[in-house]
């Protein structure tokens, strides 16, 4: 199925300004959000347009994410001190809010949480989050992308519960820190699920 939708100049601007492989990334996020948002009847171009604007800012620094952090007032605990690369979707979505780009709640939801996910993402931020997440060039930081793909075809919520449960036992695994968001997420979606 083709489907190609417009972006905003503005939207169009800062993708073009973005590294060569980071659009590569972006435009594979678009295509499986569109796919993934059509197999959910949902809006295909609301969830393009979202995953068109997800990683505007993923071309910072560390350093600078902090520093942008710092500047737009957005909130910086322990694990963004630790791990400031993870700042990159609240930096990217207070830049699409001030700039205009995008006005949506829902979306400026999903590209400020695409990387932790958040118990009160929409569906189309559950597609964004998941589309960004099986990318194939991805594979080899998320090794169960398979399992993530197959529960996302039946479930939203199925798919961000797998790549949860995935990345979750990598980290315990590998004794790296786990994201409270994450955690809070995976509990809500258990606990939502199980009644
Ligand atoms: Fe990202
Ligand atoms: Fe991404």
């Amino acid at each position: 199925m083709r489907m190609n939708f417009d972006l905003p100049d503005s939207l169009q601007k800062h993708l073009l300004s973005l590294p060569r492989n980071l659009r590569a990334h972006i435009s594979r996020v678009r295509k499986i959000a569109r796919e993934l948002a059509v197999e959910h009847s949902l809006n295909a171009e609301l969830a393009d347009l979202g995953a068109a604007a997800h990683d505007v800012a993923r071309h910072l620094s560390g350093g600078k994410l902090l520093e942008e952090a710092e500047k737009l007032q957005i909130p910086v605990g322990e694990f963004e001190r630790f791990a400031p690369i993870i700042l990159h979707g609240p930096v990217g979505a207070c830049w699409l809010k001030k700039e205009g780009i995008l006005s949506d709640s829902g979306l400026l939801e999903a590209v400020y949480w695409h990387t932790s996910a958040h118990p009160d993402l929409d569906p189309i931020g559950k597609v964004i989050f998941i589309a960004d997440k099986i990318d194939p060039a991805k594979v080899k930081a998320y090794p169960f992308q398979p399992s993530v793909a197959k529960a996302a075809r039946g479930s939203l919520d199925e798919g961000v519960l797998a790549f949860l449960d995935g990345i979750i036992k990598e980290q315990v695994d590998q004794h790296r820190c786990i994201h409270p968001m994450s955690a809070h997420t995976r509990n809500r979606l258990i606990i939502e699920n199980s009644c």
